[in-house]
């Protein structure tokens, strides 16, 4: 039996391959690592390629004292954002950061040579108005609030980019949210965003709502790591990736958005009809 599998029969979960080297709570578990504490049902993933490929990348969490290094990145991709609506940088970055430490979340930190090059956040938040659940916003039922996860920001540096460190990083973020019992994983995504929502669509998740959040034109990108969705394929329609107006409404009318069509004519979303045999209202 190999490490992995000796360590998933524990209980523990995995991220990936990735090289874990402390944790602020957690178990450290040799190179191979997980990166929670938390013993619910083991979650083991396949590792991926972009972390063969570069034996040089190593992956943790960041702790308060990394702050520097994550402010540091964030001011270096977002002066060079090729959109301004990528991303809005918070009021108060500090919050953000604490907010997504323990216990109220996770940031994966990957470094290179010892250089932070990428990081990917999840928060755990409370069912209070204050804290501006997700799932408050797109109308989940009150009772499922406290099964959501956001998957926060996610930044890479230009030189890692195009490597799928994005997509990895997203897949090591659900196994967090399952780990803690959170399923139902939202992300906000702003429409001119491609990257990103490709990612976010080649993970599974799917766009359940499209509106304006502080003003912003966003998408709530969403999956339920405990349920599957049923859509009617053949009642299907393909909307332009930039008319705000028609996505919010193909959302409104019970459209799930969950792939898209990318040719010279740009980015078009494909909206198919979200069924509800099983449950109520996802
Ligand atoms: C968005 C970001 C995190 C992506 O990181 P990354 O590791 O380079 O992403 P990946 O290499 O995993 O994936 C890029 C994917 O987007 C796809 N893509 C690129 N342009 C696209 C477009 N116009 N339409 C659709 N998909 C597009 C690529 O084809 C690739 O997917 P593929 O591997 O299936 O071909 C990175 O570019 C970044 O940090 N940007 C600035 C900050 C930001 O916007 N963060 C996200 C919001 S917090």
């Amino acid at each position: 039996m190999g490490a992995a599998a000796t360590l998933q029969n524990r209980g523990f979960v995995f991220l990936c391959n990735f090289r874990i080297v402390g944790h602020t709570h957690g178990p450290v578990v040799g190179v191979f690592g997980l990166l929670s504490s938390i013993h619910r049902s083991p979650l083991f993933l396949p590792h991926h390629a972009v972390f063969e490929q570069h034996p040089e990348l190593r992956v943790r969490p960041l702790v308060p004292g990394d702050y520097g290094a994550w402010s540091a990145l964030r001011d270096g991709v977002i002066a060079e954002l090729p959109h301004p609506d990528f991303y809005v940088r918070e009021d108060d970055e500090q919050a953000f950061f604490d907010a997504h430490t323990d216990p109220g979340g996770e940031t994966i930190g990957v470094f290179a040579h010892g250089d932070l090059v990428a990081y990917a956040m999840v928060g755990f938040p409370s069912c209070d108005a204050a804290a501006q659940n997700l799932g408050a916003l797109i109308g989940l039922p009150a009772v499922q609030h406290a099964k959501v996860t956001h998957l926060s920001s996610c930044m890479v540096t230009p030189t890692w980019r195009g490597r799928g460190l994005q997509r990895a990083l997203l897949a090591a973020r659900l196994a967090l949210a399952h780990a803690r019992g959170r399923p139902l994983c939202l992300a906000m995504v702003s429409l001119h965003n491609h990257s990103s929502r490709h990612n976010l669509l080649r993970q599974g998740l799917h766009i359940a709502w499209t509106g304006a959040i502080d003003g912003l034109q966003r998408h709530v990108a969403m999956i339920d790591l405990d349920h599957g969705l049923h859509f009617d394929m053949a009642d299907e329609i393909l909307l332009p990736s930039d008319d705000f107006v028609a996505l919010r409404e193909a959302a409104a009318a019970d459209y799930a958005c969950i792939g898209e069509v990318r040719d010279a004519s740009g980015v078009r979303l494909r909206y198919v009809r979200h069924l509800h045999h099983d449950r109520t209202p996802w």
